[in-house]
């Protein structure tokens, strides 16, 4: 036998698939070369709970569906996007180049789609105070990966940069400059500039491709590390069963192979999305014309927007610094309610957040019919 071949510690032969079988030889070659065996006990042991709620436990793997579909379809986007001529390489994109159209749809279907998985696996996270100690990490690190796709979506919206895209976007950075202190200075940082203009493509295209990638991906690592170290959370009335009546599901061999269909599942709709609403792309941006009639951002912005709405004149402000509120108290949400099982704070966080849900839908209808 070579030296350098570890020996297989007989807690791993006991717990392993039988010798003649193709995981056994797979795990044993694998134990024979690498002393890993904690780390796969680790993984083997790994459990889902399973109650009439477990089907929300798919929304965070739907979403990672979402965002490899992204990296993928913004890859190939790259190669033939120049930043230099935004409107015309996109229009080569649809018009020439092979399946150019089909992936730039799939790219723009996609995050909208992570967007709204995100939302989904937010709230359901929510209602099921999965952010009670000891997830405080994995909420938090939650919060700023939907804040980072928001962002995601914002600067990628203007690298088209036709008429929509670009009014969009004035008016976007326009409304951020009117926050205190530091408004003046985000805008010229996101602008480069007084005005919305090339300038502002170069910052959006690299924030878009190099350092929002970056960033998601590690929060992305740090998100599933928590997740993978602390297990899903067990909801109050399934922890208090006795454990006999409890049952789990591998995480591994079961819950994810179970995901696969689901996977397949949103693969097929983002196709079926994308070949029969393909992205539109409009007249190349005229930043002496005028904006297009009735210029509104995308849905998932669209909350914030209205809401200001309500808020006319010098009350905006206001508006402002009541919305500015909003994450903080998302943020805070499992340092106020640390009650296990959920007491009298956490029924009212569970109002609250159906309050805020009600008026997210409310005011994005509003937004989509105004
Ligand atoms: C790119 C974005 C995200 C990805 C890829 C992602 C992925 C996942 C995955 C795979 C899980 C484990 C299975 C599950 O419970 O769904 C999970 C759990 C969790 N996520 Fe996310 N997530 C993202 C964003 C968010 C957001 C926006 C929040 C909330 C603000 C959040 C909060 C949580 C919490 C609290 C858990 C623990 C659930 C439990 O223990 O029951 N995540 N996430």
């Amino acid at each position: 036998m070579d030296m350098n071949q570890t020996k297989i510690p007989a807690e791993a032969e006991a717990a392993l698939p039988a010798a003649d079988t193709r995981m056994g030889r797979f795990y044993r070659a694998l134990l024979k070369r690498y002393p890993i065996w904690p780390v796969i006990s680790f993984f083997m042991g790994k459990k889902v709970p399973e109650h009439k709620h477990s089907a929300w436990y798919m929304l965070g793997g739907i979403a990672l569906f979402f965002f490899i579909i992204q990296i993928i379809t913004g890859i190939l986007l790259m190669v033939y996007y120049k930043p230099g001529q935004p409107w015309a390489s996109v229009n080569r994109i649809v018009m020439e180049v092979p399946f150019g159209a089909l992936i730039r749809s799939m790219h723009h279907w996609s995050a909208n789609l992570m967007i709204l998985t995100l939302f989904l696996h937010m709230f359901s996270t929510l209602f099921m105070k999965a952010y009670r100690a000891p997830r405080e990490g994995t909420w938090i690190s939650g919060f700023i990966l939907l804040t980072l796709v928001m962002l995601f979506g914002f600067s990628g919206y203007l690298l088209p940069w036709d008429d929509l895209a670009f009014f969009a976007v004035r008016i976007g950075v326009s409304e951020m400059e009117k926050l205190p202190v530091l408004g003046p200075f985000a805008a010229d940082l996101a602008r480069g500039g007084p005005d919305v203009s090339m300038e502002t493509i170069g910052r959006f295209y690299a924030l878009h491709v190099v350092i929002l990638p970056l960033v998601v991906l590690l929060m992305i690592a740090l998100h599933l590390l928590f997740v993978q170290i602390q297990g899903v959370s067990e909801p109050d009335a399934f922890a208090a069963l006795p454990d006999e009546k409890k049952k789990y599901r591998n995480f591994f061999s079961d819950f994810m192979i179970g995901e696969i269909p689901v996977w397949l599942f949103m693969f097929g709709l983002l196709i079926a999305l994308s070949a029969t609403l393909p992205r539109e792309l409009a007249a190349e941006a005229n930043p002496m014309g005028a904006a297009p009639e009735g210029i509104k951002p995308e849905w998932y912005l669209l909350a914030p927007y209205q809401a200001l709405k309500l808020f006319p004149g010098k009350l905006e402000l206001v508006g402002m610094a009541i919305m500015g509120l909003a994450p903080l108290v998302v943020i805070a949400l499992p340092f106020i309610d640390k009650e296990i099982p959920t007491g009298k704070r956490g029924e009212l966080i569970t109002k609250m957040a159906i309050g805020g849900l009600i008026g997210f839908l409310g005011m994005t209808i509003w937004g989509l019919l105004s």
